[in-house]
């Protein structure tokens, strides 16, 4: 596996596969590009099938051993089942979807080589969901998550996004996952840089108090230092895992981020938060997408805590590393 400067090792790539999305939540960063797009918007700025293939066959020789698609709403591709099934067979394949699609097609994703799926549903509340949202798809997200259940997507993670909006759904969800078996919840720290809107944040460290009183037990992931707690493990079922995603707050956070990025239109870039440092994959031959992605490797820096620093309680980016900053 290729390392980066701070002894980070790359596993994993989150591919966009588009931008366009038939939500439009009010929190949405879009893996670190603004604003989705509408759902009919034009498409040909996408990476092709075969674009996004050659790609994962390349890393796969460097050892990366998972892709995560996203978008944008990654199911509004018609080859994401194609591509999917076109993907090394040595990595794992997960998705990260809005759930809207799931119903009739969980088993054809399942079928093409999806072992599991992360749904975003920030509340148990159809009126909360569509104030999210924008949508009023709140039973067919509802009716995904089963869907991908049946089809035997394990696990599926529920993303709930924390902050003003949700606060009082948290309690909810966490019952709710200790209450169905295959059901994960991921409480994700709401990330304002890329939205607006710092209003809304909610000091995450409440939830990580709240939890550890509450858990039976606790674990920590390596990716990103990410706290796990398990609830419920003495009821009737098997319990749930409950997840902190929280990159602000968790200072080992973005030190153990493992991940290299890709967007929709087939840029690199080595970190969610940055856009300084996009390199363009074109038309390029495999011996080219080689040498761009060891370029993007090597210039990876952990974003909260190195390429930001904290001064007098301010989140400022440190001097050291505007001028190194690849603009495509
Ligand atoms: P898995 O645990 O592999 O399923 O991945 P995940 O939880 O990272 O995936 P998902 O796409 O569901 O993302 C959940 C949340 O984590 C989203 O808000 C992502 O933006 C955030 N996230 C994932 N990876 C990173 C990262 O490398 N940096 C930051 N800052 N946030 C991330
Ligand atoms: N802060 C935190 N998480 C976000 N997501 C989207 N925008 C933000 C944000 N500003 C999460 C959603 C979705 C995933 C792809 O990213 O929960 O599940
Ligand atoms: Fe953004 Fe995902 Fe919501 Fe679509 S469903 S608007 S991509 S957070």
């Amino acid at each position: 596996m290729l390392e980066d400067d701070f002894g980070r090792e790359v596993s994993g790539v989150r591919v966009s596969l588009t931008d366009r999305c038939n939500f439009d939540c009010v929190y949405c960063h879009n893996e670190g590009l603004g604003d989705t797009r509408g759902p009919m918007d034009p498409q040909d700025d996408e990476m092709t099938a075969d674009e996004v293939v050659r790609f994962l066959e390349v890393v796969s020789e460097f050892g990366v051993e998972k892709v995560k698609f996203t978008g944008g709403e990654p199911m509004l591709r018609g080859d994401l089942e194609e591509i999917i099934r076109r993907t090394p067979d040595s990595m794992e394949v997960s998705m990260t979807t809005n759930g809207s699609f799931l119903p009739g097609r969980a088993e054809a994703l399942r079928d093409a080589g999806l072992e599991r799926v992360n749904v975003s549903q920030d509340a148990i509340d159809p009126e909360a969901f569509a104030e999210i949202t924008k949508s009023g798809a709140y039973e067919k997200v509802i009716e995904g998550v089963e869907a991908a259940l049946d089809a035997g997507l394990d696990p599926v993670k529920l993303n709930m996004v924390v902050f003003e909006h949700t606060a009082g759904y948290v309690e909810g969800m966490v019952d709710h996952v200790a209450e169905n078996d295959g059901l994960q919840l991921q409480l994700i720290e709401y990330m304002p840089e890329l939205t607006g809107h710092p209003e809304w944040n909610i000091d995450i460290q409440r939830v990580h108090d709240w939890l550890e009183e509450k858990a039976d037990r606790v674990e920590t992931r390596e990716m990103h230092n990410r706290r796990r707690y398990y609830v419920g493990e003495d009821g009737d079922g098997e319990g749930g895992m409950v997840e902190i995603v929280d990159p602000v707050e968790n200072p080992h956070f973005c030190a153990n981020c493992h991940r290299v990025r890709v967007t929709h239109e087939g840029y690199l870039k080595g970190c969610l938060n940055r856009n300084d440092d996009l390199r363009s994959m074109g038309e390029m031959s495999r011996d080219e997408i080689r040498e761009t992605f060891r370029e993007t490797v090597a210039n990876r820096v952990p974003y909260y805590g190195e390429y930001m620093v904290r001064e007098d309680g301010e989140w400022v980016v440190n001097d050291d590393y505007i001028d190194a900053a690849v603009t495509h």
